[in-house]
């Protein structure tokens, strides 16, 4: 019993601070899902393919000096970033970056200002949660 009770402690205390964080990842991603649901009864599920898409996009209909989501956040996910100003963005891909996306009120924050700043408009919960889909697996 006290062999097999060991490596199930071990195996709590290693997987519990990631269980932490993908639970409310998942949570972001199911409203999402419902929202992208009400706004088309079509939708069949978000695509990683998709969300890699709209990040490297050269949009152009937002501010001009940021034309992509990579203006500012590195041309690889798993790569820092920097802002204009020149302040340093951690990586957004999760394997490198694990507390990424486990914040709601962060990610509607920066989804907002960000979209705006891009493609001069909000991005749909659809494009939302493709970009997200494509961040976690990387
Ligand atoms: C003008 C620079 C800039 C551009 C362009 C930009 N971002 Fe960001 N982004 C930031 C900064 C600064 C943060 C906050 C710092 C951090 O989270 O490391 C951030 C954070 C985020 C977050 C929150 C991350 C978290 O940990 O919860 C999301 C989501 C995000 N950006 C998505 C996007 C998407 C999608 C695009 C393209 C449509 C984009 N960003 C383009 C600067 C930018």
């Amino acid at each position: 019993m006290k062999t097999r009770l060991f490596p199930c402690l071990l195996l709590t205390t290693l997987v519990l601070p990631l269980a932490a964080l993908a639970a409310p990842r998942d949570e972001i991603a199911g409203q999402y899902a419902a929202a992208a649901k009400a706004a088309s009864p079509a939708f069949s599920g978000f695509s990683a393919a998709r969300g890699e898409k709209l990040h490297f996009t050269k949009f152009g209909t937002g501010k001009a000096e940021t034309p992509a989501c990579t203006s500012c956040h590195a041309d690889r996910p798993r790569s820092a970033g920097r802002t204009p100003a020149g302040k340093p963005i951690e990586a957004l891909a999760v394997s490198v970056t694990p507390a990424r996306y486990s914040d709601p009120a962060k990610v509607e924050k920066w989804f907002k200002r960000n979209c705006n700043d891009v493609l001069g408009r909000e991005c749909t919960p659809l494009e939302k949660g493709d970009w997200l889909a494509y961040m976690i697996t990387q």
